[in-house]
């Protein structure tokens, strides 16, 4: 039988899925990554989550973070995104970035900051921020810090340290 892979919004009910797909692709140091230290203490999903299922398998998710950037809201934390490694290049991470970005600009937002690497990134929009412009928990390499606008001319309204921030109508992070 014909494998079919559906994309689709995470709920509350895939988050051990979710949590044992990042422990494996990730493994113990995933802690320390910088959207784990954003959303510390806060909830673990928002909204604008995504996973990919192949017949009822998790097989990807892109986790998604409502922030605030130097106090300013309308701007969202991408990060991590992890496809299972029998997955990889087909797509999935591409489809669930994308469904991502077009969802939160749907929503209204302005900006979308991420610690990753450019050459994979790039493809989406994102591009290094201005040095020292914008900040995060915990030690950062600054040259890995990239951000996409979607409204233009976003991003010099930006400056300062990323804080998860729920927000009332339940785009937040619970
Ligand atoms: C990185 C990752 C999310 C990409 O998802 P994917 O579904 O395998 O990738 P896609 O099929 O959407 O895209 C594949 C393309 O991305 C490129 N790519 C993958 N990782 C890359 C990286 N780190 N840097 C540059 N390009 C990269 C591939 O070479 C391929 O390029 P092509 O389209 O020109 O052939 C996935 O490989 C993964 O989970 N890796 C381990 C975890 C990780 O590094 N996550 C990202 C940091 S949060």
């Amino acid at each position: 039988m014909k494998s079919s892979i559906v994309t689709r919004p995470a709920t509350g009910q895939d988050l051990a899925a979710i949590t044992a797909l990042q422990a494996r692709v990730f493994g113990p140091g995933r802690f320390a990554r910088s959207a784990y230290r954003v959303r510390e203490g806060h909830g673990l999903m928002s909204r604008f989550c995504r996973v990919a299922d192949c017949d009822g398998r998790l097989i990807a998710t892109v986790r998604i973070t409502v922030a605030t950037i130097g106090g300013v809201p309308g701007a969202a934390l991408l990060g991590p995104v992890a496809v299972d490694p029998e997955f990889r290049g087909q797509g999935y991470g591409r489809q669930l970035v994308s469904e991502a970005l077009d969802a939160l600009k749907a929503a209204g937002f302005s900006l979308v900051v991420l610690v990753g690497d450019e050459p994979y990134y790039g493809r989406f929009g994102f591009k290094p921020v201005p040095f020292k412009s914008i900040a995060f928990p915990g030690p950062v390499n600054p040259a890995r810090i990239l951000a996409v606008e979607l409204v233009a001319g976003a991003l010099p309204r930006y400056r300062g340290l990323v804080a998860a921030a729920p927000t009332p109508d339940g785009g937040g992070n619970a």
